[in-house]
């Protein structure tokens, strides 16, 4: 079994070093305060990892909730969020509270490690809740979107959100908000374009989301219209019936207390989901997966703020001004954007089209995974749905 592994890794470091020849690394890690390089999870990119310091401004919202003391008080908070006519928001969301500051993003830029790379064109990744970066290159090739995406040529760059993996983790209630997430992925959209990242200014920005990272992405095409030359949300529709059963269903931890070892020194209004079957309940869809990625995925999940609960209301809104095309790529069987079923009463993604993108270039497209939950790249399905990205990349010039 040693020997498969070694190989493998084996293999993996070859293309890496014969890669690193190819490209002037040394380059690309501008922006970075620590680069480090590593391969992608297959071998077919190389990735250049690090913190970037973002430094953005918002509007977030003062929120009139203090820090839970303990779990008996997040259980009763998520009760409270979920019962029928619940005034809990609106007794929680305040006045406009102005932030700015900087923060360390942890990023991964990831180039073609067989082909030179096209600079003309990036991809910036927004992974979703209970995730952080790595569900983009998730553990080998077969689930890696970035070695996907490098096996077309392109270069992609994803990033620990706010609060997740290892960029900063400010409060988790006042400031790791929506307001200020959504102005850190407009920054560093600016700084792929202006060439302060990787020393490359690149010409054509593509947004890739998924879940609350779709969010964040629709909220960018509404405000920033300009910024994105297409968008590619997957694990997303405009239907909201099924989120009270995926919160429910994660059976929210304070994280501290769930994986102290991982988790120990953030304050209380880090949430988590709680085992294993949570996990499944909300991301996974037999017997479309192996068992080995959804344990892979309880190893390594992560975090939720309280305060992008609370403001998840304010992302959002019709992008009346987008003119670029929009791919949606939903699995079949997602809870959150369907529960749990994205064919009634219509496609969930043609419907995201028709209702959020009025001006959106009629090379617009949409896929459903058959059989697929939420976690749509920890699927057997996952290549499948690359490849349908990519295509409607191409066939969109970028
Ligand atoms: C690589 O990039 C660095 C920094 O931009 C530059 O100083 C160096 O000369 C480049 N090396 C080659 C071989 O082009
Ligand atoms: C409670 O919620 C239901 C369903 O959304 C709505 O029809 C009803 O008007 C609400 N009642 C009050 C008192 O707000
Ligand atoms: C803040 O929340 C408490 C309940 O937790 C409520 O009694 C109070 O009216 C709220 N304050 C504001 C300004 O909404
Ligand atoms: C918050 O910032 C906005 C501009 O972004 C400004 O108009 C407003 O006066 C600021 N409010 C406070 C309380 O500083
Ligand atoms: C899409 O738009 C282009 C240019 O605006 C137009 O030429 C083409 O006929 C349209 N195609 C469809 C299927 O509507
Ligand atoms: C790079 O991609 C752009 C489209 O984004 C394309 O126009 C250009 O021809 C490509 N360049 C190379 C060298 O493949």
């Amino acid at each position: 079994m040693a020997s498969i592994h070694s190989i493998f890794a084996l293999s993996v470091l070859s293309i890496a070093s014969a890669s690193a020849a190819m490209h002037n690394l040394t380059s690309y890690g501008a922006g970075f305060l620590d680069p480090t390089i590593i391969p992608s999870a297959g071998g077919f990119a190389i990735c250049i990892q690090g913190d970037i310091p973002v430094t953005a401004s918002a509007q977030n919202v003062r929120l009139n909730y203090t820090e839970p003391a303990n779990q008996l008080s997040v259980t009763n908070t998520i009760l409270e969020y979920l019962q029928a006519n619940t005034t809990l928001p609106e007794t929680v969301l305040g006045t406009a509270a102005n932030i700015s500051g900087t923060y360390n993003i942890n990023s991964k830029l990831c180039l073609p490690s067989t082909q030179t790379a096209n600079s003309t064109t990036i991809q910036i990744l927004t992974h979703g809740v209970a995730f952080d970066k790595s569900y983009w290159d998730f553990y080998s090739s077969d689930y890696s979107y970035v070695d996907a995406a490098a096996l077309a040529g392109y270069t992609t760059f994803s990033y620990d959100r706010l609060g997740n993996g290892k960029s900063s983790h400010p409060d988790p209630i006042q400031v790791v908000q929506t307001p200020l997430e959504k102005e850190i992925l407009h920054e560093l959209i600016q700084m792929l374009r202006a060439g302060s990242i990787g020393a490359t200014a690149f010409e054509n920005v593509v947004g890739v989301g998924h879940s609350f990272g779709s969010a964040l992405t629709v909220s960018n095409t509404v405000d920033y219209p300009e910024d994105l030359d297409a968008a590619v949300l997957t694990g997303f529709s405009i239907d909201s019936s099924g989120k009270p059963v995926f919160v429910a269903g994660l059976g929210l931890d304070i994280a501290a207390n769930n994986n102290p070892t991982r988790f120990g020194s953030l304050p209380n209004g880090y949430l988590i989901s709680s085992t294993v079957s949570n996990n499944q309940f909300g991301f996974f869809r037999a017997p479309n997966f192996d068992p080995l990625a959804l344990w892979a995925a309880e190893a390594t999940k992560q975090t939720f703020a309280l305060g992008e609960l609370f403001t998840n209301s304010l992302l959002g809104g019709i992008a009346t001004k987008f003119t670029g095309p929009i791919d949606v790529v939903n699995g079949e069987n997602d809870v959150p954007a369907c529960n749990g079923n994205c064919l009634v009463p219509t496609n969930a993604a043609a419907a995201v089209i028709r209702a959020l993108y009025p001006a959106a270039s009629n090379s617009s497209q949409y896929y459903t995974a058959p059989g697929t939950g939420h976690g749509l790249n920890l699927h057997f399905t996952a290549p499948v749905a690359y490849q349908h990205i990519l295509n409607f990349l191409a066939a969109n010039n970028l």
